[in-house]
């Protein structure tokens, strides 16, 4: 099995006894190294639930998940975050970059977690010149535009080389023209080997991308 991604009836469900809200309902599906997928469907699908089961920031209730080869659901939590943290980039609609502190330093920050501290520095500057934001270094995020805060965020997602980067809407709060050009940066980091799930509303963005799942009161309705 060389699949990156491996997921077996997997569910999710919340709730106690008396009331329970069932998210997904048994999905199953792979993902392999190098894709470049959408998951679209309806508001309150499950779409955000599910990109947190694989970005391994929440347990599936029941259900198989192999991650790299390995089963994910016998992993505690620390080992989860370790694994986490090494392999899995996110990027958000909201950007969720810290206020108070520069764009490089928002960028180091996963790399202060991670096992390789060496020229963490040089390091960042580099992904955030891949992004074309070398000239705004020692910026704060109040500082630069919606979509360079975008390009931070997909810094910041890049900057561990991830085995997966997961894009929550990341278009959702950007005009057109900055949500064109975040859309064709994911399109040149997938044609340089990064395997990239986007998570969208906007039937725009899935042309950008060579597969799309479809989730649609918990289950899939097209792969
Ligand atoms: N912690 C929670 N407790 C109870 N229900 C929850 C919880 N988190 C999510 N849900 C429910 O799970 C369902 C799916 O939510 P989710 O955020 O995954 O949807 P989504 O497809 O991402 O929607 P949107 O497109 O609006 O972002 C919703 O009905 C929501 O109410
Ligand atoms: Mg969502």
């Amino acid at each position: 099995m060389n699949d990156l991604i491996f997921v077996k009836n997997l569910k999710k469900e919340y709730g106690n006894e008396s009331m329970v809200t069932k998210v997904l309902e048994g999905l199953d599906f792979t993902i392999k190294k190098g894709e470049f997928i959408s998951i679209i469907g309806p508001s309150g699908s499950g779409k955000s639930t599910l990109m947190h089961i694989l970005g391994l920031l929440e347990r599936p209730s029941s259900g198989t998940y192999m991650f790299e080869n390995e089963d994910v659901s016998k992993l505690d939590d620390k080992k989860m975050a370790l694994l986490r943290n090494k392999k899995i980039g996110f990027i958000f609609q909201n950007f969720n970059l810290l206020p108070r502190m520069t764009v490089l330093d928002n960028v180091k920050l996963p790399l202060g977690y991670s096992e390789n501290k060496k020229n963490m520095n040089e390091r960042a500057k580099k992904v955030l010149e891949n992004v074309g934001l070398g000239e705004r270094l020692n910026y704060f995020p109040n500082q630069i535009s919606g979509g360079q805060k975008q390009r931070v965020a997909i810094a910041r997602a890049l900057v561990n080389k991830p085995s997966i980067i997961f894009a929550d809407e990341p278009t959702g709060n950007l005009d057109s023209k900055s949500s064109t050009q975040i859309m064709e940066i994911l399109k040149r980091l997938n044609q340089e080997g990064n395997t990239i799930i986007l998570v969208t509303h906007d039937p725009r963005t899935t042309n950008y991308t060579e597969r799309t799942i479809k989730i649609e009161d918990g289950k899939i309705t097209e792969k």
